[in-house]
Formats: C-alpha cells, structure tokens, sequence
C-alpha cells in the first residue's frame, strides 16, 4: 500500500546543553563540515519546514550553497503572515520555490503584502496553523520528505503530534545556559518520561568537536 505521509526528519545544531540559540537568539553554532552535511541533507529532501520566529531571528536562505544539489521548496509556518518584506526568503521567491502558510487570522494587509510576492500562500487553521492539514495537503502533492530546522516551538508541535520519524542532532562544543534560550524542543513538554516517544540510536559520528546523532522512531 502507497504510504501518503511524508517523512519528516527534525534537524537541529545544539550545545551540550540542549539549547538551540542563545538568550539574545544568536544561533551560530554549526561547524564548517557540519554545515556542509546539513546543505547535502537539504539537496535530498523535497521541502524545508520553519516557524515565523526564525525567520525574523536569524533570516535564513534556507538554499544548498556548502555543496552541490537542487534547493528544496522552502515553507514557513506565520499564522499571521508577518514575515518581513525584507526578509531573504522573501526577496529570494523569484528564485527559490516559497510556501508561506498562514491561518485564518491573517489581517487584510499582510495578506495583500504576501501575494506581491512570487509564493505560494495557504491558508490552513483558525488562529494558528494547522500543522495536520498541512501535512495531509503536503502529502497529495507528493512531498516525500520534509527537513523540519525549528525552532523550538515548531519541533514541540510536531513532537507532540507525533509526526517526526528521525532526529538528527549536532551536538556542538559550547555551553549556552539561561533560562530564556531556546532549547531544541520548547512548547509544554511531556509530563511522564512513558509518554515520549522511545527513540533508537542509528547512527553516531565524530565531526571533529562536533557530534552528530541520528535517532528514529522505534
Ligand atoms: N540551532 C539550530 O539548529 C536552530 C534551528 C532553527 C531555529 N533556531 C533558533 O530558534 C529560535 C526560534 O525558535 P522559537 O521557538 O522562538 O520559534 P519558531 O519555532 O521558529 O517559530 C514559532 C512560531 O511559529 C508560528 N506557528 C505557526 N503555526 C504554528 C503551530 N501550529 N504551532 C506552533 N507555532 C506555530 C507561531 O507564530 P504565529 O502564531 O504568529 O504563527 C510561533 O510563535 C531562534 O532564535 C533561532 O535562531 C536554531
């Protein structure tokens, strides 16, 4: 039988002590050859998954530039749509194939600054969007495989939801603290260790001061 749902692969660089940016949100914490597999992973999957806060912390590409391959469609959860017209992913949808999804609580404005653009707009969701009808709408299209890269509170919905088939985490040489960091997963959390989802350890590799882990669901 067709299996219709994508697979997701959570991907994230983190510090020893989970978190994903610092409290001010600088979140540059990939080696030179971490970055390099993470742009060949990238050229692999079929789209690129974010939430609006990374977008307006760090203002990715999100694009294959440290090897070689085709870019991925870029999506970005922004139930409001308030993604700047300034931001990369915005000015680069000429030339990077871009999916903004927005709710039904985008105002009139943000939709008429979006549709300026060369993207794909969808509405999905009351007040937030909703991240199981999009992944069903993802999977007609044929999107096999989708790289979600955070931050936090998107991974905890999807975590919660449980619709990430692998984990693969860099862990980088640094040590970040503070309360108000991101960590890899935000949200509410779990409040039993038996409801996580058990995971199983596939791959480990030593990239110089880096680790690079791969779980999957068991
Ligand atoms: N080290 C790494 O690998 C890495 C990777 C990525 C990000 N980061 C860091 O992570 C930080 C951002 O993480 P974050 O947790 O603040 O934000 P985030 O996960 O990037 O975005 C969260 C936002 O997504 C929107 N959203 C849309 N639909 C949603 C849904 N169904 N459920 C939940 N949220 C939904 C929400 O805003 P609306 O309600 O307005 O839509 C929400 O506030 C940045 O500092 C960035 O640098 C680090």
């Amino acid at each position: 039988m067709e299996k219709y749902n994508p697979k997701i692969i959570l991907s994230a660089a983190i510090s020893i002590d989970g978190k994903i940016a610092t409290r001010s949100g600088d979140s540059k914490l990939s080696s030179k050859k971490d970055l390099s597999r993470l742009h060949k992973l990238r050229s692999q999957v079929d789209a690129i998954l974010i939430g609006k806060n990374t977008v307006h912390k760090d203002d990715p590409l999100l694009t294959v530039r440290y090897s070689k391959g085709r870019n991925p469609i870029r999506i970005v959860l922004d139930s409001c749509g308030t993604i700047s017209n300034k931001s990369k992913i915005l000015q680069t949808s000429n030339k990077v194939r871009t999916i903004i999804v927005v709710s039904k609580k985008i105002t009139k404005k943000n939709l008429q600054k979006l549709k300026k653009f060369p993207i794909e707009i969808l509405i999905i969701g009351e007040n937030q969007v909703n991240i199981k009808s999009l992944i069903k709408i993802l999977s007609k299209r044929k999107i096999k495989t989708i790289l979600l890269e955070g931050g936090g509170t998107i991974n905890w919905e999807f975590i919660k939801n449980n619709l990430v088939d692998e984990f693969f985490i860099t862990i980088t040489p640094f040590i970040l603290g503070g309360e108000n960091a991101i960590s890899l997963v935000q949200g509410e959390g779990f409040d039993k260790i038996t409801k996580s989802h058990k995971l199983r350890l596939n791959r480990i590799k030593r990239l110089e001061n880096d680790l690079f882990l791969c779980y999957s669901k068991l």
